[in-house]
């Protein structure tokens, strides 16, 4: 019903991630977004925005609100209520935000992590914490003891779930602990669920923090948006979620006279990927399913890289300290362009972005494969 297969030309509408390695022949697999052309719902209603020729500033439309708010209960079983929302042009806004608003007293995060993570508290003038997660047998884990022992009072945590780049989508005992060290330390919580809709895994669900029970509800701003779902992240729409007025109030005041809303193609944009999308979201799933099984089955083979199972993103995390330092600049060699672990507080590891048509993804396999044979003479 959908075709993922079919090819368009990201040259030509000056994809960041494509425009990268121009006139080079180096398969781009680096930046969050995929390379499918959004759902057509959502092209069919900018094409009916346009044709009324209106760009000028624009309100949510009415319901906007309530659409979000059925949408993620629905698709998370969390009920909110459409006050709760505060109307972003990003998530990275968001995230350096939260630090200005809520980062007096320190951050504390998870790493490796999305790089404005470990960028954001400094550009807000406050000190970071960085616990390392743990790399076990099977799987990427919170460092619970690490965490408990490094907290300060009155910190703010910066979550991601699910995580880029490990992709983790965290457990409902792993956020309950995280809740409770929350409590104790009387965190204020930023959770970037930026991922949310995109649970690979079927024995596995998203489980939005602030959901978990009343406190961590009133102790958390959980950051959302269908840009990385529905593939649309240069229209800049997002959003914050806060039940407590307070955090909305210091959020709000961070923002005055700084950030814009979302710009007014967003807004028709968000009403049919939420409203018309729900099928190619699903269908989109299966085809990413598939995608990351093909390079986990590839990945196995290579003795030399190391990957977890990705329960959730279309993003892979891999370990290629075997192959000496820089290794995202080494595969460029061989025609693959990653993101670079060093960026993610972790040198020695890249990330693909398999968000895109399978032919690709074989060949990018190809280039792995051949770049793993070359290594043995390096
Ligand atoms: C975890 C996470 N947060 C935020 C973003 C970017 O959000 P935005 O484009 O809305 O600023 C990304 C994009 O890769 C991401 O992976």
């Amino acid at each position: 019903m959908f075709d993922f297969d079919h090819p368009i030309n990201r040259y030509a509408s000056g994809s960041i991630k494509w425009q990268k390695y121009a006139g080079r022949d180096i398969l781009p697999m680096w930046v969050a977004d995929m390379d499918f052309a959004a759902p057509p719902a959502v092209l069919g209603a900018l094409h009916q925005h346009l044709q009324r020729g209106d760009l000028g500033y624009a309100h949510a439309p009415a319901g906007m609100g309530a659409l979000v708010a059925d949408f993620i209960a629905q698709t998370h079983g969390w009920q909110i209520d459409p006050d709760w929302i505060i109307w972003l042009p990003g998530l990275v806004s968001g995230l350096n935000l939260a630090c200005r608003a809520f980062g007096h007293a320190g951050v504390v995060t998870l790493t490796p992590v999305y790089p404005p993570f470990l960028s954001a508290p400094g550009l807000a003038g406050v000190a970071l914490t960085q616990i390392d997660m743990c790399d076990h047998a099977d799987g990427w884990q919170i460092d619970f003891g690490q965490l408990r022992q490094r907290l300060r009072r009155g910190q703010l945590l910066l979550l991601c779930n699910p995580h880029n780049p490990v992709g983790r989508a965290y457990t409902h005992d792993e956020l309950a602990e995280l809740a409770k060290l929350a409590e104790e330390f009387e965190l204020t919580i930023c959770s970037d669920e930026i991922h949310a809709d995109l649970v690979l895994d079927t024995d596995c669900s998203h489980r939005p923090i602030a959901s978990l029970d009343p406190d961590s509800s009133k102790r958390t701003l959980t950051l959302m948006a269908p840009s990385k779902t529905f593939n649309m992240p240069g229209l800049g729409c997002a959003f914050a979620i806060a039940e407590s007025p307070a955090i909305r109030a210091r959020l709000k005041q961070a923002m005055a006279g700084i950030v814009p809303h979302p710009n007014s193609l967003a807004w028709p944009a968000m009403a049919a990927a939420y409203r018309h999308s729900r099928d190619w979201r699903l269908a989109l799933l299966d085809y990413l399913r598939g995608n990351r099984d093909l390079l986990q089955q590839a990945i196995a083979a290579l003795p030399a890289l190391k990957m977890h199972h990705v329960q959730a993103t279309y993003l892979a995390w891999i370990d290629c300290r075997s192959l000496g330092p820089a290794p995202a600049t080494w595969f460029e060699q061989y025609g693959l362009g990653l993101s670079d672990g060093a960026d993610f507080g972790a040198p020695g590891f890249v990330r693909l972005n398999f968000g895109c048509r399978r032919q690709l993804l074989q060949q990018a396999i190809e280039r792995l494969q051949t770049a793993i044979r070359a290594n043995t003479g390096r």
